[in-house]
């Protein structure tokens, strides 16, 4: 069985996605694949307790508590290592990630960001891409190689942005398309594993 260990910061909702995915198309007898563990920098992530009810594996190492960041993402990847992962996915982890920790798990290690890369990488997506009159927003899925923002990509959804809209209701519209377009490069992802 493939494992796939998702890492939240906040909501959760894309990791929703991906277990609502994982078990309506029936990922362990198609793809051999499940979702065997949540974890969070964020012990009060709102995501980690809709996991835990779901009764997935959880865990949470509050990154306050480490003096460097090379410390942190050491136990981190210590925690996921258990797993034996084929798959890391970052769902809403709001963490820049080493060198070391980018390279252990090159090629497997996976992101969404809010824009429509390599266009604003970064925080602040929707406000700088409504700020500089852009007609069209997104979201993309790619690899994570040690440039921020800047691995392979994967897959994309375009939004339009819209007369009037605000950063709150375009990332609205954007989070909605990231729900369908992160578990489908996911499931792609791993039937090429
Ligand atoms: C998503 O919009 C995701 O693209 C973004 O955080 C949100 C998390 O929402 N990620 C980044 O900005 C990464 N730099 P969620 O917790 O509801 O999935």
């Amino acid at each position: 069985m493939k494992n796939i260990v998702i890492l939240i910061s906040g909501a959760g909702s894309n990791m929703q996605a991906i277990v609502r995915a994982a078990q309506q198309e029936r990922w362990e007898q198609r793809l051999g694949a499940r979702v065997a563990a949540v974890l969070s920098n964020q012990p009060e992530a709102p995501g980690l307790a809709w996991a835990r009810a779901q009764g997935l594996a959880t865990e949470a190492i509050a990154h306050q508590g480490f003096a460097r960041r090379e410390d942190f993402d050491a136990e981190l990847q210590a925690r996921i290592d258990r797993y034996a992962p084929a798959l890391v996915v970052l769902a809403g982890f709001m963490r820049i990630l080493t060198p070391g920790f980018v390279a252990h798990y090159a090629g497997r290690l996976v992101n969404i960001h809010p824009s429509l890369l390599p266009a604003f990488s970064g925080l602040n997506t929707h406000e700088r891409a409504i700020a500089a009159g852009c007609k069209f927003a997104g979201a993309s899925v790619h690899l994570v190689t040690a440039e921020l923002d800047a691995g392979p990509i994967l897959e994309q959804a375009v939004v339009p942005i819209l007369p009037g809209d605000d950063a709150a209701a375009l990332r609205a519209r954007v989070l909605s398309q990231e729900h369908i377009i992160y578990p489908r490069a996911i499931a792609q992802l791993l039937l090429k594993q």
